[in-house]
């Protein structure tokens, strides 16, 4: 769905910065991504320059810049993860999806990310496909789990 600046006519102006992540978060489910119309909304009604805003967003990975794919897959890059075969995840997801970090395909299918911890450490490396975590226990499972994606 595309940004709609209304939206923050509902709601009560100049709510401050405690509420930045919140309204940026609730802005990326709306359009996918964190337009630079979106942006500037964003800093009217909160009061916030532009340029802090983009600097909390770039702190903070979950928030993209760019239209995403339909499905967002992300690996967690983590020591955690790594230790525990993270990083052949990766190699494999960028060779099954033609994928670097980063990247969105030409058919905006997929979008492929890497964040610092998915939040889901244990003893078998995670990833996350748009909201849903998965752990990973072989790259059969995770050819399966990619072929199964609507
Ligand atoms: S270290 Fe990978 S999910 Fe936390």
């Amino acid at each position: 769905m595309k940004f709609d600046a209304a939206y923050f006519s509902n709601l009560t102006p100049g709510q401050g910065p405690e509420n930045l992540i919140r309204l940026l978060q609730e802005v990326q489910l709306m359009e996918g991504y964190i337009s630079a119309e979106a942006i500037a909304a964003v800093s009217l009604h909160l009061r916030i320059p532009e340029n802090k805003i983009i600097g909390v967003m770039s702190f903070y990975r979950q928030f993209r810049v760019k239209p995403a794919g339909k499905l967002v897959i992300t690996a967690c890059n983590c020591p955690n993860c790594h230790l525990n075969g993270g990083s052949q995840i990766l190699a494999e997801l960028e060779n099954i999806l033609k994928l670097k970090p980063g990247q969105t395909g030409r058919d905006k299918r997929f979008t492929l990310l890497t964040e610092t911890c998915l939040g889901g450490c244990g003893k078998l490396p995670v990833i996350r496909i748009n909201d849903t975590h998965h752990k990973i226990t072989s790259s059969d499972q995770l050819r399966h789990l990619i072929d199964s994606l609507p």
